[in-house]
C-alpha cells in the first residue's frame, strides 16, 4: 500500500473514498495524526498530515520515527511525501515541482535511527525490524539511492503527461528550522550542492529505507530561498502557494496511483541486507 506523508498546507487527501480513520501508537510514540485510510482510484492509499491536523508540530519535533513506524505497521511498503520547499538553483521557480533524487542533512541531532544496538527499544512483531531491533543490532543503511528510482520514474511521466513545470532531480538540504535561513547559509549550501531547502525531508527519508520502505520526495517550489529572494519570507507565502497548488497535486496523485505498478521493481525492498553487524 502506498503512504502519502502531506507537508505544511497539506493536511488531508478530498478524493480518497470509504475513509476509515486509524489511531494507533507505537513504540516510538504517536504519530502526528490519525491515519486515514481510503480509496484512491480503486486502490488502497493511507495519509498522514506530517505536522498534525492543526499544524502543531514544528519540524524538530515531527515524530518522524513514530509516523513511519505507524505505516509500516498498516501495511504500507512506499511512502510519497510532498512538501514545500525553497528554492537555491536558480533555475527553480515558484510552483515548479521537484523529484529530489538526494540530500544533505544540517539537522542537530534528530532521532533518525530505530537501531540503535544496546540502546534499542523492544519491540513487538516478528518482522525484520522488529527482529533487529529484538537482538539490538547495530545497522548501517545504504543510501547511495535513497529516493525510490521506481517511484521518481512514474512521478516523472505523471508530471509530463500532466504538463507541468517540473525537475526531475534536484538536491534537498534538510535545514533544523523552525527559523528560515540567512542568505549566507543559503550560500554554503548552494556551494555544497543543494538545490532546494526545507526543513522536514530529514530523517523521513533514511527512517524509511531503515524499514526497507521505498521513499519519494515530490516537493513543491514555493519561495525563492534567503538571499536569493529580495523579500523576508513569511510562512503566508508558503502555505498560499501550496494552496494555489491544490488542485494540480491532486491531478498527480489521481493519476500517479493509478500508474505505480504494484509489484516493487526496485531494490529498496533489500535496504536490511547485509546492513546489520
Ligand atoms: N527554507 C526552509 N524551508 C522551507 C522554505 C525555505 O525557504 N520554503 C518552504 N520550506
Amino acid at each position: 500500500m502506498l503512504a502519502v506523508i502531506g507537508g505544511s498546507g497539506l493536511y488531508r487527501i478530498d478524493q480518497l473514498e470509504e475513509v476509515q480513520e486509524v489511531r494507533i501508537t507505537t513504540p516510538f510514540g504517536e504519530p502526528s495524526s490519525p491515519i486515514l485510510i481510503g480509496k484512491l482510484r480503486g486502490k488502497r492509499v493511507a495519509f498522514l498530515a506530517r505536522h498534525g491536523l492543526n499544524h502543531q508540530y514544528s519540524p524538530s519535533f515531527v515524530p518522524y520515527r513514530a509516523n513511519l513506524w505507524a505505516l509500516k505497521e498498516i501495511g504500507a511498503n512506499r511512502v510519497l511525501s510532498i512538501s514545500a520547499v525553497g528554492a537555491i538553483n536558480e533555475r527553480f521557480r515558484p510552483g515548479d515541482f521537484v523529484i529530489i533524487d538526494d540530500f544533505l542533512d544540517f539537522t542537530k541531532g534528530r532521532e533518525d535511527t530505530f537501531y540503535q544496538g544496546a540502546y534499542s527499544l523492544d519491540v513487538p512483531g516478528d518482522d525484520k525490524p522488529a527482529e533487529l531491533l529484538k537482538n539490538k543490532k547495530v545497522v548501517h543503511v545504504d543510501m547511495s539511492e535513497a529516493y525510490c528510482p521506481q517511484m521518481r520514474r512514474c512521478l516523472m511521466d505523471v508530471l509530463e503527461e500532466l504538463k507541468l513545470s517540473y525537475h526531475p532531480s534536484g538536491v534537498y538540504a534538510c535545514t533544523e528550522g523552525p527559523r528560515f535561513e540567512t542568505p549566507a547559509e543559503i550560500r554554503a549550501i548552494k556551494i555544497l550542492g543543494g538545490d532546494v531547502v526545507g526543513m522536514t525531508g530529514y530523517p523521513e527519508v533514511a527512517l524509511a529505507r531503515e524499514l526497507a520502505m521505498c521513499y519519494a520526495s515530490l516537493c513543491v517550489v514555493a519561495n525563492p530561498a534567503a538571499g536569493i529572494a529580495k523579500y523576508r519570507l513569511t510562512s503566508d507565502e508558503v502555505i498560499s502557494l501550496m494552496k494555489s497548488k491544490e488542485e494540480e497535486i491532486k491531478l498527480i496523485l489521481k493519476l500517479f496511483v493509478e500508474r505505480l505498478e504494484d509489484q516493487r521493481t526496485c531494490n529498496c525492498h533489500r535496504a536490511l541486507e547485509g546492513a546489520e553487524v
